[in-house]
């Protein structure tokens, strides 16, 4: 039997916080929840499901977010290093009342990741680190604002880039719209993944395995694992209130990863061939979805 159901009588105080009673709120919800779990499906826990409220904290969070990729975008080019892109989105999430999220998170050093041309994901700012004409950028910012997380990520051209890895750049951010478009209310989470992949991989792409997206809102990184090699119809069900984001990392070459940097944290292609990845936020809705940053 599902036992995720709040323990509440009918006309108790739903637990969504909207002041109604359970029967007129969510007590079909739950009851539809339970009978997807009791047919074998894969249902998310209680605890990942953002009330109205949860929202539109994470909502104020993103705003910081989403501006401080702006902030970024306005600013970036040839003989950027990748360590004034750390104190600008430092400066900029402070001056907005919030923190940066991978600031000492799990030792990460700095505010913000910049992975640059074959490194996949979790690169460390550095002022050693100058942008040259023809590299791609995935700057990775994520940011907490009364106690609510946002994460989002974009890639940057810088200059002139290669054909090749423009192509690569363009067609992960449209990977992640593929994703999105596979995403249906009580539909499956692997509908995602299996649409970013057949998206990547129709294009002569590979997709990274090791890494993916993942449930956020009010911790950094909360189940579920979203990954992007998954099949249709498999995996958790997307109920109305689970929040994630969708971040593949697409690679020209080979999927396999490097992970043997001594700093602990710097993932490359094993092929050393240039990676992308575009990283937004979303929440599941009663019709659809809500993105929450990007
Ligand atoms: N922002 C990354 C993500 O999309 C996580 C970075 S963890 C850090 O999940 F410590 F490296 F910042
Ligand atoms: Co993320």
């Amino acid at each position: 039997m599902y036992d995720g159901s709040p323990d509440l009588g009918r006309n108790d105080e739903c637990w969504c916080g909207s002041g109604k009673k359970y029967k007129k709120c969510h007590l079909d919800f739950d009851e539809r929840l339970s009978a997807l779990y009791n047919a074998g499906e894969e249902v998310p826990t209680h605890d990942l499901l953002k009330t109205a409220e949860d929202i539109e904290g994470v909502k104020r969070s993103a705003e910081v977010n989403i501006g401080a990729l702006d902030y970024v975008a306005e600013r970036i080019g040839v003989g950027t290093t990748t360590e004034e892109i750390n104190q600008w989105v430092y400066d900029y999430t402070v001056a907005h009342d919030a923190i940066p999220a991978p600031l000492n998170y799990e030792g990460f050093p700095d505010s913000v990741c910049t992975s640059v041309n074959e490194v996949v994901c979790h690169g460390i700012p550095s002022e050693n680190y100058t942008l040259k004409e023809g590299d791609i950028i995935n700057v990775d910012c994520s940011t907490i604002k009364d106690g609510y997380f946002s994460d989002s990520s974009r890639m940057f051209c810088i200059g002139e880039v290669s054909p090749e890895d423009a192509d690569l750049v363009r067609v992960t951010k449209e990977a992640v719209e593929e994703g999105l478009k596979a995403v249906k209310p009580w539909g499956h989470l692997g509908d995602i993944g299996a649409a970013v992949n057949a998206y990547a991989t129709a294009h002569g792409y590979t997709v990274v395995r090791e890494f993916g997206g993942h449930g956020v809102g009010l911790e950094f990184h909360e189940d579920p694992f979203v990954s992007f090699v998954t099949k249709p119809g498999t995996g958790p069900i997307l109920a109305p209130g689970l929040m994630f984001t969708i971040e593949p990392m697409i690679n020209r070459g080979e999927a396999a990863i490097d992970m043997s940097d001594p700093n602990g944290w710097t993932v490359r292609t094993a092929d050393g061939l240039p990676t992308a990845q575009w990283e937004v936020q979303l929440v599941i809705t009663e019709d659809g979805y809500e993105l929450l940053s990007w």
